[in-house]
């Protein structure tokens, strides 16, 4: 199959959708709203994760895995980052672990104790503050520029105290859609080095570009630095958010045990599952046709989505180079961005998610947040909803 007869109009099932899509999605909201909310895609995921989950599935066993994760899984990652992010990594260095989001509470819990402070960029996705604080951890949020994705490195420097103990990035970032590049990952190391922090970089985001590959904060053209933690998985890049799959990369094995003794997979009372690494390694080693063609397909609706923001008088476009979620600013508008995304859910019936403290810190309050993941009929029949009602919003 070519990327249009894979993510074509009728590849999107609205029935299964309404009954499996959850969080904010067709699940969870009113009948016959269209919801453009949490980043997830609306198409069938790759044939080979099918199969591989049929074929486990079929021998009837579902026995425990390994604490420290199965190794063809961890071996379909470590090839990942080298095929894709020019990264060598050992695969006894990465944990396999029950979704991103449950990296970043494991991360923060074993890096932090009460009081320490962590980075953490503005705007970025609430995961990086509810982490640190239920580590007992306090955030300290620092400028991310939306239009140039990058921080103030005064303002790092100035914030920077003796009870500080990590950077957080998200690269490239949610919500704004940037991505760090080279030269500026290479002086958040040497930033990272000079201070003794940790630099915890989310990159679950990062198969999700348009024109020019990301850069992992783990690729070997970079400086080197042993207090580098990424965090990942496969929720944005092959759409299994449900199978809940992430991954923790660690430098050394004493970072790996730590991970490790915080994930409490050796008492069982965490972990993956087993067929969700069996799902994630089909991904990995079998898939990469799927996200080429999803890629294409996100570039056509990422195009859709800026030719609406550009006609309406409402929204000014905020240029973004990855992710499949866009940040435009609310302009010429009275409405505070929860408001106005209220008044398009009651009167076009569409779902948007706002900016503001909840979701994003502070820097998000002023804009909203799109997520274009569907089929072109989906999108356009949202967007002509919202034109129809635009002379309601001023
Ligand atoms: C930056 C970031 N990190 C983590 C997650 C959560 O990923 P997962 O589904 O693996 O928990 C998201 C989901 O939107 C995200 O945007």
């Amino acid at each position: 199959m070519n990327s249009n007869e894979l993510f074509s109009n009728d590849t999107v099932n609205l029935e299964v959708l309404h009954q499996r899509a959850f969080n904010f999605r067709w699940a969870a909201v009113e009948d016959g709203v269209i919801p453009l909310t949490a980043a997830d895609p609306d198409f069938p995921v790759a044939e080979p994760i099918v199969n591989a989950i049929k074929a486990y599935s079929d021998k009837g066993y579902f026995s425990y895995a390994p604490a420290e994760g199965l190794m063809e899984f961890k071996t379909a990652i470590q090839r990942w980052y080298l095929t894709q992010h020019n990264s060598t990594i050992s695969s006894d260095k990465i944990l396999p672990l029950n979704s991103a989001a449950n990296g970043l509470y494991i991360v923060a819990s074993a890096l932090l104790s009460p009081n320490d402070e962590v980075l953490i960029p503005n705007p970025v996705d609430f995961l990086f503050r509810k982490s640190v604080e239920n580590a007992g951890g306090k955030v300290v949020p620092c400028m991310f520029d939306a239009e140039t994705g990058w921080f103030n490195l005064d303002e790092l420097k100035a914030k920077c105290t003796d009870k500080t103990k990590a950077l957080f990035i998200c690269n490239p970032n949610n919500p704004s859609g940037k991505a760090i590049v080279k030269e500026q990952l290479n002086e958040l190391i040497e930033f990272c080095k000079l201070h003794d922090l940790w630099l915890v970089s989310d990159e679950i985001w990062i198969d999700i570009y348009f024109n020019n590959q990301l850069t992992s904060v783990l690729n070997e053209d970079l400086v080197t630095y042993s207090k580098k933690i990424v965090v990942s998985g496969l929720s944005k890049n092959f759409g299994l958010a449900g199978l809940r799959i992430g991954y923790v990369i660690c430098q050394n094995n004493d970072h790996f045990d730590l991970i490790l003794k915080h994930s409490h997979h050796q008492t069982t009372a965490g972990g993956i599952s087993s067929l969700s690494q069996i799902a994630g390694t089909a991904a990995l080693n079998e898939s990469l046709f799927w996200l080429e063609s999803f890629r294409q397909h996100l570039t056509k609706m990422k195009r859709i989505t800026e030719d609406f923001i550009h006609e309406m008088p409402f929204l000014e476009l905020v240029p973004s180079e990855a992710t499949y979620v866009i940040f435009p600013k609310i302009v010429n508008c009275s409405m505070d961005s929860a408001a106005l995304v209220e008044l398009i859910l009651r009167e076009a019936k569409v779902a948007l998610v706002p900016g503001g403290r909840n979701w994003f810190e502070s820097a998000s309050e002023g804009h909203l947040r799109i997520c274009f993941s569907t089929s072109e009929a989906v999108l356009t029949e949202a967007f002509n909803r919202i034109r129809s009602i635009q002379h309601l919003i001023h």
